[in-house]
């Protein structure tokens, strides 16, 4: 689905990302763990076709990735809603961009609304909604349009607890049911453990990927098994030391 090969990334001569490789296979849920500052912004928004290399290539689907495509869903950091849209409105806009009639993307919408628990607020602006609620409509509308590969920097690191178990449930779902591959960037261990079909650890600046953890655990997983329990510990240390490396460098 995704091929990463030998990817660097430089601003101004300050290494972002060094000889980074990695694939997302057909239907995998990756997560990507790791310091802050060590690149997975940087990493997805390449794989988004919204910034290019400095060296190595990304491809999707065995095309290339120059640009912007339409098969990519992202839900980033900060909530990048469009202001003047209701929330409907803006779940509505990829399959809109695509040309899907208007009673069919209102029929996507509806589903996607109450999907993520928004009924209610169809018709509110952004501005009239709560931090969570606005994230809630960011990955409404990444999963409205149907997208191939999801994209998502930390999309619950504003919810509360309850909601944002409630939003990996959900997820795991969608992905299970809609066949969809995910590149996830998070910093909770807990959260990559009761996601991931591999969490990948990357290195403190300049990022490069430090470690692959394979987790086999069927869903739905209980977040408190033994197994559980015991590849947290081993993502917790490695990802530890990178955290301890990046503070003093
Ligand atoms: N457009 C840019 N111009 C210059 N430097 C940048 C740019 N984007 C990112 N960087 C730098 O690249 C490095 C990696 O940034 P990035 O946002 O990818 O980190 P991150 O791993 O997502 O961090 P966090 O966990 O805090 O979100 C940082 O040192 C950042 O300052
Ligand atoms: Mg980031």
């Amino acid at each position: 689905m995704l091929v990463i090969i030998h990817l660097t990334k430089k601003f101004d001569g300050y290494t972002a990302l060094e000889d980074v490789s990695l694939e997302v296979n057909d239907g995998e849920f990756v997560c990507i763990l790791g310091p802050s500052g060590c690149g997975k912004t940087t990493l997805l928004r390449l794989a988004a076709g919204l910034d290019f290399p400095t060296k190595g290539e990304l491809f999707l689907d065995g095309r290339r990735i120059v640009g912007v495509n339409n098969e990519c869903g992202f839900v980033f950091q900060e909530y990048v809603l469009f202001p003047w849209r209701t929330v409907i409105g803006n779940i509505e806009f990829g399959p809109e961009m695509k040309g899907v009639r208007k009673d069919e993307r209102n029929r996507i919408a509806q589903h996607y609304i109450d999907l993520v628990g928004l009924r209610g607020f169809e018709n509110n602006y952004p501005h009239e909604l709560s931090g969570g609620m606005k994230q809630r409509v960011g990955i409404a509308r990444a999963y409205a349009n149907n997208p191939k590969l999801l994209l998502m920097d930390e999309p619950f690191g504003a919810l509360d607890a309850q909601t944002r178990n409630l939003m990996q449930g959900e997820l795991l779902r969608i992905w299970e049911k809609e066949h969809i591959s995910a590149l996830f960037v998070t910093h909770s261990v807990d959260e990559a453990v009761y996601l991931a079909d591999r969490i990948v650890v990357m290195s403190a600046r300049p990022g490069t990927i430090k470690e692959i953890f394979n987790i086999d655990i069927p869903h739905p997983r209980i977040r408190t098994s033994q197994e559980a329990n015991l590849i947290r510990d081993r993502v917790l240390k490695s990802l530890g030391t990178e955290i301890e490396h990046a503070r003093n460098k």
